[in-house]
């Protein structure tokens, strides 16, 4: 069965020193206090390296935030996926709106980025989600469809070591979230697009987190839906308080 999973995004934020000790904070209070789901941190490149070591593997992996398009060479300021991995790190965060929006990553530079990863052995948490006008126009399903199809070019295998995260765009860092039915809605419609592509199996088995100004006060209800397989946390991962009280929703 597919895992539960509660992720960390910890964005453009926490100096070297911050990081490592947010990361040491959250090893030992996950030491004290077991998990009942999968915990993962994404942090900035330069993070990866001393974060690693500091955290019990067992407990909580560690992800990059991105991976460039590119496998080595002359790209100035790029971080490879081989390069990530080489870190010790397990994951990365693909598709990000923000990535997408600020960016410029468009759906072919993502395709390459997913297979990149996964060539290294990273598990990509795929990023997806509508903007605001594109919910009022209830256009959310057809956004989804089109930014999934984006990793439909992978084989059944491949697809099966993706993580996905829906995140509509209008509830990340706004404090707005999207109600516990408009999530399992559209989270049943993606799963649905992944069982009429790779079979019921697949589907079955591929979590699919929510994102988007989750917190400990709502996260229960959110994970409490029968598609919803835990969060890709903002804000709220930058304060071990905040994001363990997520991580006890699926307690
Ligand atoms: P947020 O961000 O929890 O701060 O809304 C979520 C995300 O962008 O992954």
């Amino acid at each position: 069965m597919r895992k539960n999973i509660v992720a960390g995004n910890w964005k453009m934020n926490k100096n070297l020193q911050e990081g490592i000790a947010l990361a040491k904070e959250l090893n030992e209070t996950l030491a004290a206090d077991k998990p009942n789901c999968d915990v993962v941190i994404c942090t900035p490149f330069i993070h990866l390296a001393s974060v690693t070591p500091i955290v019990d593997k067992a407990v909580i992996g560690v992800g990059a935030e991105n991976c460039a398009d590119k496998v080595s060479g002359a790209y100035t300021g790029e971080v490879s996926a081989e390069m990530v991995a080489s870190t010790g790190a397990e994951y990365v965060i693909l598709g990000h709106s923000e990535r997408r929006a600020y960016y410029h990553e468009t759906v072919e530079i993502l395709e390459e980025k997913v297979k990149l990863a996964l060539a290294n052995n990273l598990k990509p948490i795929f990023c997806i989600g509508e903007v605001l006008e594109e919910r009022e126009a209830n256009k959310q399903n057809e956004v989804v469809a089109t930014q999934l199809a984006s990793v439909f070019s992978l084989s059944a295998e491949d697809f099966s070591k993706i993580i996905l995260a829906y995140e509509p765009v209008w509830a990340i860092g706004t404090g707005k979230t999207a109600t516990a039915e408009q999530a399992q809605e559209i989270h049943a419609f993606i799963r649905s697009l992944i069982a009429d592509k790779y079979g019921k199996e697949v589907a079955e088995n591929t979590s699919i987190l929510y994102g988007g100004s989750c917190k400990p006060s709502n996260a229960k209800e959110l994970f409490a839906n029968p598609d919803v397989d835990g969060g890709l946390i903002g804000g709220a991962a930058l304060k071990v308080v905040d994001f363990k009280g997520i991580i006890d929703a699926f307690k």
